[in-house]
């Protein structure tokens, strides 16, 4: 009985020093890869000559398309409003030579993606980022408080990701070649209380991304999802930067650099740490009310609209 208790303990605790040896290899290829890029710089225009983005307008989406377009892509920005859209494709043409076409679109419909696909018939797509997205309610605020825009929602953080995916795997899928970038939440990780339909539409988001990974992986596609914390844009009312928030070209610019680290990343280091930081603090913890007003009164202080 002492033996098989004495085996018992031993298997637990190998178990759990190979958990934690999992976590060291992905917490140090992070490091590794914050500090070496060893992503060649033909990496990203190998995959094809455009790069489509969703929610290309501002903020993140924003941020992807310059960067793609200085990596030497060809660029399809969709999104919201038609000016935003021409005063980008100008300003990127013109600083990075690259050819740029977009789309107007409003996300919150289900009946855009034929036009959608019309525009892009013909290109050969290598990149898709399926970046758009909306969160109902910056400050954290009940389910039955928060602005009913439940379908909106849905359409914009989960279909769209799912139709944007349909209409351009399958042409990755034939050419055997792709990398697509599900840009979903930190707060998919685990259920985030006040903030319930969007952690949930962004959980979604991982979940799909990863199953598809595992579906196209040895079709020679990269399918990554992406779950950063705080990020300064637009979205987040331009929260103040600092080490933990990042600017949307910092962030961008970082994340590219991990495509390659597996099917879901945080995106930058620092957000790697703060991952594994609320790992550690219990559920109840962090679902207190306390912490929810110590968390309300961050983002009031470190905002200058609200
Ligand atoms: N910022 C963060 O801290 C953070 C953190 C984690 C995840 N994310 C995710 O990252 C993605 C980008 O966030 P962001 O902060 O860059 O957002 P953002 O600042 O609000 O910019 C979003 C862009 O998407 C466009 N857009 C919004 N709703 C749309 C709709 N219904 N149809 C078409 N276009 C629409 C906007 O169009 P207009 O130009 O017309 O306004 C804008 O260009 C989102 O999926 C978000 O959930 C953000």
């Amino acid at each position: 009985m002492e033996v098989a208790l004495e085996q018992f303990f031993i298997f637990v605790g190998l178990l759990a020093c190979l958990v934690y040896l999992v976590k060291c290899v992905r917490f140090s290829k992070c490091i590794f890869l914050h500090f070496w890029k060893v992503l060649p710089r033909s990496f990203l225009k190998s995959m094809g000559q455009w790069a489509v983005i969703t929610g290309a307008g501002d903020g993140i989406g924003k941020a992807y398309s310059f960067e793609l377009a200085r990596q030497g892509l060809n660029v399809v920005l969709i999104s919201r409003t038609l000016k935003k859209l021409q005063a980008i494709a100008v300003e990127i043409e013109c600083t990075t030579g690259s050819s740029v076409k977009i789309i107007q679109a409003d996300f919150t419909k289900d009946n855009i993606y034929e036009h959608i696909r019309e525009k892009l018939e013909g290109l050969e797509i290598g990149i898709l980022v399926n970046n758009v997205g909306m969160l109902p309610n910056f400050l954290p605020s009940h389910f039955l408080d928060t602005p009913d825009e439940i379908q909106s929602l849905i359409h914009c953080n989960i279909t769209s990701v799912v139709k944007m995916t349909q209409l351009i795997l399958k042409h990755m899928e034939s050419r055997r070649k792709g990398l697509i970038l599900n840009i979903s939440s930190g707060v998919a990780l685990f259920p985030w209380p006040l903030y319930s339909t969007y952690s949930a539409s962004k959980a979604f988001v991982c979940t799909f991304s990863k199953a598809l990974q595992a579906e196209y992986k040895r079709k020679g596609i990269i399918i990554q999802v992406l779950t950063p914390y705080a990020v300064s844009t637009p979205m987040t009312k331009y929260l103040n930067t600092n080490m933990v928030t990042k600017t949307a070209d910092e962030f961008v610019k970082e994340s590219l650099n991990y495509v390659m680290i597996g099917d879901e990343t945080c995106g930058c280091l620092i957000h790697e740490i703060l991952r594994s930081f609320l790992n550690l603090i219990p559920s109840w913890v962090l679902y207190s009310s306390t912490f929810q007003k110590k968390y309300m009164d961050y983002l009031k202080h470190n905002t200058n609209t609200i």
